[in-house]
């Protein structure tokens, strides 16, 4: 992202502030020349940059996908990413004395009781009825407001300090669900959006809650405002920028901690919008090499903490990486681009983990062509979804910069494409640790990426993996499009992971690894195929990738097939950025 954005921490009088500004980072060098490229702190003599021909990047474009506006396919040239830049405060005022654009206030079915007197026996209810002469109660009992979840509704105010109020239905007695608080604040955002506000404070009528549930609500709702009002138009021609500059918290408390969770959340809200760009874009702008580019800016942008190295294909032959090869020999004209980001914070660390995604810029499953109705072949640039996770992640966290905690994020890039050079049904290609595999279909792409980036990560010394990955419809058709699949052989992880989507509000489901299952895999003539056929055709590519992760390694896979994309909004989810940051930060010390 050529754009970053930066929060910087004002407190005074006991509120916080965190502002977002966007920063032009620097253009990145083509590496194409270099078999292996290395951005470390100040290291830029090591690399050769070279300079773009033709026009200058606007200051805010991103730099990858804007250098390859010119030799891309269809000649697009992405707009600049148009970020939210919110500014967030929790404060202490009362909601009838707030002046902004619009007071949106969380309203359950209990607190829309009415006393003998016919006013509301809620506190801020019947301030707020009194304040506004009453229009509160009419508007309630004329459009049959019942405070129900995903209910709203909000009024223009001509007299008061602030526009309009909102009133939106929320479900108090889940105060540890992040997923509804931050589905609430997304309601909040389709108001914003609609009224075109830039200024909005948020209450509920009944703060009767912990401080520390308070806080985690706060979080929970700045994310769903956050990310509810990001709209992606850098490939339209006419654009809407963000109105919204100003959050208030009211009532949910203020102090260090709350400050520090809220930029917490808002740099996890940075990385999910990183992974939401990265899988919308299409596969003729987003090519491995624009992938590895991202890569690098995040490099140069976290300089202190981030480590990038991009291996060519030159250099991914010598580690012998066979099986990701054959995957990427096809296209030619957008050759592989290999990953490897490492955070490593200063001071001891104790724990090593690694982060691997999948990085299919593009599936149309080779020879074995994805065709007909439902093989979602025009959807197949999310077939990344896992490596923008992984880049969203590593975002997040070089700019939350946990201590303690060394994180290599792991990325073999390519496409499955179709041509004379490509791999072919039946061919026998050999992984990186030696194991051979007979391709029965060269749609299984995206395990025989995973299988050398598995080894490689394993070659890191780290202690435990998370591979995300796009990998099979079947995942789709057991658990659905908002459930992903956890497949992992050991108890603890499993459990860490529980708890950290659990924390960021998202949806993983455990499922079996059957060994028995293997059975499937067995080839006559190689030490395995690709495929086993449909039946548990999830739980086999796990069985696959496992053949590539050491023993001593605790693993896990999530099968991200479902959440990768939204067929409401027909948008990337940006799932499993804040599962992974919470993840990691259960490591840190
Ligand atoms: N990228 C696909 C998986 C996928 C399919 C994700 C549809 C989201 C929606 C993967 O590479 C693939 O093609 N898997 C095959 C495996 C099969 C050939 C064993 C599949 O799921 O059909
Ligand atoms: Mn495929
Ligand atoms: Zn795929």
């Amino acid at each position: 992202m050529a754009m970053i954005m930066r929060a910087s921490c004002v407190c005074a009088s006991g509120s916080v502030s965190l502002h977002f500004s966007a920063l032009s980072s620097s253009l990145l060098p083509l590496a194409r020349s270099l078999s292996t490229l290395s951005v470390k702190a100040c290291s830029k003599r090591n690399i050769q940059f070279t300079t773009r021909p033709f026009l200058p990047c606007r200051p805010l474009q991103r730099s990858s996908f804007c250098r390859a506006s010119f030799s891309t396919l269809g000649l697009t040239a992405p707009a600049e990413s148009l970020l939210p830049q919110i500014e967030i405060s929790a404060s202490e005022i009362e909601a009838p004395d707030w002046k902004g654009d619009i007071l949106a206030v969380g309203v359950s079915s209990a607190d829309l009781e009415k006393d003998e007197n016919g006013s509301f026996k809620n506190a801020t209810l019947k301030k707020l009825d009194e304040v506004l002469h009453g229009i509160l109660s009419s508007v309630i009992a004329e459009e049959d407001f019942t405070g129900k979840v995903g209910k709203s509704t909000f009024i223009r105010i001509p007299f008061s300090g602030f526009k309009r109020i909102g009133l939106v239905g929320v479900d108090i007695s889940q105060p540890l669900k992040f997923s509804k608080w931050k589905q609430f604040g997304g309601s909040i955002a389709d108001i914003v959006k609609t009224a075109q506000a830039g200024s909005v404070a948020v209450t509920l009528a009944n703060m009767e809650c912990e401080a520390g549930l308070l806080q985690s609500m706060s979080n929970a709702i700045a994310a769903g405002i956050t990310l509810g009002v990001h709209e992606d138009s850098r490939f339209k021609t006419e654009r809407k920028e963000p109105t919204l500059r100003k959050l208030d918290f009211l009532g949910f408390g203020n102090g260090s901690e709350l400050e520090g969770s809220l930029l917490v959340t808002q740099k996890i809200c940075e990385g999910i919008i990183l992974t939401r760009e990265l899988v919308n874009a299409p596969p003729n702008v987003l090519t491995p090499d624009a992938l590895a580019n991202e890569a690098l800016t995040l490099g140069s942008n976290f300089k202190d903490v981030l480590t990038v190295q991009i291996l060519d294909e030159e250099k991914c032959r010598e580690l012998k990486m066979g099986a990701y090869l054959g995957v990427a020999a096809a296209s030619t004209t957008n050759p592989p681009k290999f990953i490897h980001i490492q955070y490593k914070p200063p001071n001891e660390i104790k724990s090593k983990l690694a982060i691997v995604g999948k990085g299919l810029t593009f599936d149309s499953g080779g020879y074995n062509l994805k065709a007909g109705a439902g093989s979602m072949i025009e959807l197949m640039k999310f077939d990344m979804g896992g490596a923008g996770a992984t880049l969203g992640a590593a975002k997040a966290i070089a700019a939350i910069r946990p201590s303690g905690v060394e994180v290599h994020f792991v990325i073999a890039a390519c496409e499955n494409m179709i041509s004379g050079t490509g791999m072919r049904p039946g061919d026998i290609l050999t992984a990186s640790n030696g194991k051979t595999i007979e391709v029965n279909n060269t749609d299984a792409e995206g395990r025989l990426t995973l299988a050398d980036a598995l080894v490689y990560s394993c070659k890191q010394g780290v202690d435990k993996i998370v591979d995300l990955a796009t990998l099979t419809g079947a995942c789709i058709i057991a658990l659905g499009n908002d459930i992903a699949g956890m497949f992992t052989p050991s108890d603890g992880l499993a459990k860490e992971l529980t708890d950290a989507c659990e924390k960021a509000g998202e949806k993983l489901w455990r499922m079996p690894m059957e060994e028995g299952y293997w059975e499937m895999m067995k080839s006559e003539i190689a030490d395995m195929v690709n495929t086993g056929g449909r039946p548990g055709g999830s739980i086999t590519a796990a069985l696959f990738l496992k053949q590539f992760v050491d023993e001593n390694v605790q693993w896990a896979h999530l099968d991200i097939a479902g959440p990768v994309w939204s067929e409401k909004k027909k948008s990337s989810t940006g799932f499993a950025v804040g599962t992974l940051v919470e993840w990691v930060l259960m490591h840190s010390s």
